[in-house]
């Protein structure tokens, strides 16, 4: 496994269109365990392929990511240890993800982006879905989201059409948080 580089807004390549992934090879699960492996070192709930410069159909998420600033567990009295059970991981992996009968009625959620970093916004999304994808064997699998896996989802799904959370915003919040990513690049 290894941790790929995270692509950041503006680079022209998270634009584009990401193709169907037609063979379930090894390169494949290579490419998700290293999502994942990416994902929870930023740490993020969400990642696209694209992100990493894979333009494939491929989302990874997990909403409980380990929580890298828990409290350690106090010493017992024979002065062991105690180690501190992380937050139960549930990796999913969406493959060539499809959205059905999204609801009339949305919910609004503060959004964030590895792409995007240190940017936040609210953005307006269907409240519930049925999704339908593919897993690393190829099968297809049916499940009604709501919620922020809902949001998650459609989010990460975004990123399969080129198209960044603050795509969603007005012009002018979408160009002050370039403004804003651009002055946080340049201070670091
Ligand atoms: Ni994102």
């Amino acid at each position: 496994m290894a941790i790929r580089e995270i692509l950041e807004a503006p680079d022209p390549r998270l634009k584009v269109v990401s193709e169907p992934v037609t063979r379930f090879d090894d390169e494949l699960k290579t490419l998700v365990e290293d999502m994942f492996e990416t994902m929870y070192d930023a740490p993020g709930i969400g990642l696209a392929a694209i992100q990493v410069g894979v333009p494939l159909r491929v989302l990874v998420i997990d909403l409980q990511p380990e929580d890298p600033d828990a409290e350690p567990e106090p010493c017992n009295h024979d002065g062991h240890h105690h180690h501190h059970q992380p937050t139960k991981r549930e990796p999913r992996v969406f493959i060539n993800p499809e959205i059905l009968d999204p609801s009339d009625e949305h919910s609004v959620y503060q959004e964030g982006c590895l792409s995007v970093p240190e940017i936040y916004a609210e953005v307006e999304r269907p409240a519930r879905i049925r999704a339908r994808w593919q897993d690393l064997d190829g099968n297809t699998h049916e499940e009604e989201m709501d919620g922020l896996m809902a949001t998650c989802l459609q989010h990460e799904m975004d990123h399969l059409e080129g198209i960044l959370f603050i795509d969603h915003l007005s012009r002018l919040k979408r160009n002050m948080a370039l403004k804003k990513l651009e002055k946080l690049r340049k201070a670091a």
